[in-house]
């Protein structure tokens, strides 16, 4: 028999983009569809878990990242590998893993997260250790990945701590929000690469979680001397903040985030998650960059699977790497509308995930 959603595939092609974008379509359309791998190098997912990220919402509002219609949202999956492509190496079928599918860049609705199977490439996957459920296994993959781009491609921090161009220790490193998935995942990933001396903004509520993913200062944002406590903080552990990742990159950020490199010499660079704004003028010794967190579909599945194949499952088991803290949305799919009005009103050091029953 038909799934009941998937005879809704019909309908899709003679509605207007914009009635899509509007949302008529749900998430979650292909409901029950298997697709099948037509890659040697991807994995197809049976999904238990799914993550919400802000583009989800950000695409349907806005019409960005959507290369093709029929459109189905979502890239943060958890699930059972069923089956795999050929060439596939480091995964085999019944694996638990964690992935971040790539349907907003490739237009395949198969790559797509919001359903009960998704398409991964290999590169960005994951086996899952036993000690992490699926729920919070599905926070991980885009803003992990987008994390990676940041702080190793952008700002050119090495893999291994002791590879070349080691970190040298009086360097610190600012992540701005990081209580949020891109920037949590930012925190540790400079701990793991070596970097001493991490600086944080978030709110206070998360001070001692976000000091247990590696910072050793976390300062609270909204504080009118936010700047200054920064700047004594760095100054107090006799480093220098040499790099910075804004995981907002909205509002003041930009503007607080130049004030703090003013106080400190030499070159510095910055990972920026959103466009630069033009009324915030970049100093000539700070080389900014805005970080394109698909790269890892594409350009630097290198970097990625250096991280998710090769080092993600130990950093999971060993508690090196913490994911997200999962706020479940109940009704499995049919929650995803309630999920993605959630993200968008905003959350605080959470990652909104549904579940999905087998
Ligand atoms: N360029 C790319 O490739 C790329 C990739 C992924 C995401 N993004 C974008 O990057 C942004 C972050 O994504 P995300 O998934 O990490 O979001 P998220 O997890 O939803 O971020 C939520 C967190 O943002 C923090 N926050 C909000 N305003 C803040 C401020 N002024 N200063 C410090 N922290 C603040 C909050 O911290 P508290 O709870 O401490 O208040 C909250 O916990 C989004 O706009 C997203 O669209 C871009």
């Amino acid at each position: 028999m038909q799934p009941p959603q998937a005879a809704l595939l019909g309908l899709v092609s003679p509605i207007s983009e914009s009635v899509l974008l509007a949302g008529v379509i749900n998430p979650g359309l292909r409901d029950g569809v298997r697709p099948e791998t037509n890659s040697p190098s991807e994995l197809l997912l049976q999904n238990h878990a799914l993550a919400v990220n802000p583009i989800d919402w950000k695409r349907r509002a806005f019409g960005i990242a959507t290369p093709s219609f029929p459109l189905i949202l979502g890239s943060d999956v958890a699930g059972t590998v069923v089956a795999v492509g050929e060439g596939v190496r480091k995964f085999r079928v019944g694996d638990r893993v964690l992935a971040s599918g790539d349907g907003m860049v490739s237009g395949r609705m198969e790559q797509a997260g919001f359903q009960r199977y998704t398409v991964v490439g290999e590169a960005v996957a994951a086996r899952v250790p036993k000690n992490v459920g699926w729920r919070e296994a599905a926070t991980v993959g885009t803003g992990l990945g987008t994390a990676v781009v940041g702080v190793f491609e952008v700002l050119g921090l090495p893999l291994e701590k002791d590879g070349d161009g080691g970190v040298n220790t009086g360097e610190g490193m600012l992540v701005w929000g990081a209580a949020g998935s891109v920037g949590s995942a930012a925190v540790q990933l400079a701990r793991l690469a070596g970097v001493g001396k991490v600086f944080a903004t978030a709110s206070p509520t998360h001070h001692e979680r976000v000091r247990k993913l590696g910072a050793v200062e976390v300062v609270d944002y909204r504080s009118e001397t936010v700047v200054e406590e920064i700047v004594a903080a760095v100054e107090r552990e006799g480093a220098k903040i040499r790099w910075v990742l804004d995981a907002v990159s909205e509002g003041d950020t930009f503007a607080r985030v130049v004030e703090v490199l003013s106080r400190f010499e030499g070159e510095k660079k910055v990972a920026h998650l959103l466009p630069w704004p033009e009324n915030v003028s970049k100093p000539a010794d700070v080389e900014a960059t805005r970080v394109n967190g698909g790269r890892i579909w594409g350009e630097r599945k290198d970097l990625a699977a250096a991280v998710f194949n090769d080092r993600l499952e130990k950093w999971l088991e060993t508690g090196e790497f913490v994911p997200s803290v999962p706020r479940v949305v109940e009704g499995g799919l049919e929650g995803l509308e309630e999920a993605l009005n959630i993200l968008r009103k905003g959350v605080s050091g959470e990652k909104v995930v549904v579940e999905l029953e087998w």
